[in-house]
């Protein structure tokens, strides 16, 4: 069992991080299209981390012997301009799905619900590494500005980190 007003905030996370994955899908497809696609399959690949996220809160619902509900998503297409917009709306949503997970261990403290606040120790850690690598890459893209030259090299560069399979730009850049 979980309590009602915890179970609530939980089911909902579960839908705003498929909203998330979806969001980061929309702003892939936008990226690949307009030929960024370093870019594009980094956000391709954290559309799959994000789907993982909402599986994990789903998992633990189940569980806890509790269900949860699905419902329909929010039009995840941002008006997406260009790369530095595209990385400032993924940084900001980054911001506010921190606040929503943190939002949900206050409740469950107030609550007492100390093994849903303990699971969700997992999601706070993670968005601390969330906001660093979204706010990295939207840092670059920034000082970057109009160089389409230096854009591409950067997308480049994005693209191997992919291939690579790391998250964390600040490791790639350590090499
Ligand atoms: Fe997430």
């Amino acid at each position: 069992m979980i309590e009602k007003d915890v179970l609530k905030a939980l089911n909902t996370q579960v839908n705003a991080e498929l909203l998330s994955g979806y969001m980061y899908v929309s702003a892939a497809s936008f990226l690949d299209d307009e030929n960024y696609s370093g870019m594009a399959a980094w956000l391709f690949n954290h559309g799959h981390e994000e789907y993982s996220h909402a599986m994990r809160i789903r998992n633990f619902i189940s569980d806890k012997d509790e269900r949860v509900v699905f419902y329909a998503l929010d039009n995840p297409d941002a008006g997406w301009k260009n790369p530095a917009d595209v990385w400032q709306k993924i940084y900001d949503h980054e911001l506010e799905v921190t606040d929503m997970i943190l939002d949900i261990v206050r409740l469950a403290r107030e609550k007492g619900d100390i093994t849903t606040e303990i699971f969700l120790n997992w999601f706070v850690k993670e968005q601390v590494e969330e906001e660093q690598v979204t706010r990295d890459i939207r840092d670059r893209v920034v000082m970057i500005g109009d160089d389409v030259g230096a854009l591409l090299t950067y997308d480049r560069w994005l693209a191997d980190k992919v291939e690579k399979g790391i998250e964390d730009t600040a490791k790639l850049a350590a090499e």
